[in-house]
């Protein structure tokens, strides 16, 4: 495979999943400058103008071109237009055919099953589309809310690496979940 762009929007039930858009500022500095959205995100709390630099670099990750790559795509809710959060789908390898997979959302908008809706449709496309073999999700073991959520997707949880890296300051545990293809296609009762 030489390069993936997905047809935009990847439409759900209840969402458009596209690359970001630079009127896409508002919305997504209303999560970025939430300190319980970013507790154990890799990026710190942003003010305005932080926010409006890492949507520049969003906005040319809406292609996969080459292995070590991550689309960066707008979680947009159909129903107002907003964009309430991003999901992040990784090529990480093309001889292994691995991926790997972020997420966040607005704390308004979680507990509703809109994580799992975008988070769902990167695994399909990421198995179905992309011909990925192995999907993973690394995240700090005191981020339940992230552990759940792959939980209802069906990912396993492989391992737990204690002070695996410094994460804002400290020493911090992490899970790796995964999923493989034939799980994806046959999932556990
Ligand atoms: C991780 C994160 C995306 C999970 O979001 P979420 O909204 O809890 O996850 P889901 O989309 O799976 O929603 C599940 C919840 O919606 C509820 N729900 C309501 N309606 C639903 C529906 N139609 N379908 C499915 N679930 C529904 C479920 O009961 C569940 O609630 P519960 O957590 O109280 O049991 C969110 O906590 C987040 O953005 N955190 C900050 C960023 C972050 O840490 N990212 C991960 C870094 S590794």
């Amino acid at each position: 495979m030489t390069g993936f762009r997905p047809e935009y929007p990847v439409r759900t039930e209840r969402l458009e999943l596209r690359p970001h858009r630079m009127d896409d500022l508002d919305d997504l500095f209303a999560f970025h400058s939430r300190p319980e959205v970013v507790r154990y995100t890799p990026w710190p709390v942003r003010d305005r103008e932080q926010t409006r630099v890492a949507l520049e670099k969003k906005l040319s990750q809406g292609e996969l071109t080459e292995p070590g790559q991550w689309l960066v795509l707008a979680i947009e809710l159909r129903e107002t237009g907003t964009v309430i959060g991003e999901v992040l789908p990784k090529w990480a390898s093309a001889a292994d055919r691995q991926g790997e997979i972020g997420f966040a959302l607005h704390s308004a908008y979680q507990g509703k099953g809109l994580a799992a809706e975008a988070a769902r449709e990167m695994l399909r496309l990421g198995f179905e589309e992309l011909g990925l073999h192995r999907i993973v999700a690394v995240l700090d073991d005191r981020n339940t809310a992230s552990a759940q959520l792959l939980e209802r997707l069906g990912m396993r949880r492989e391992a737990h690496h204690l002070h695996a890296s410094v994460f804002k300051g400290e020493w911090a545990n992490e899970y790796v979940y995964a999923l493989l293809d034939n799980e994806w296609r046959t999932p556990r009762p």
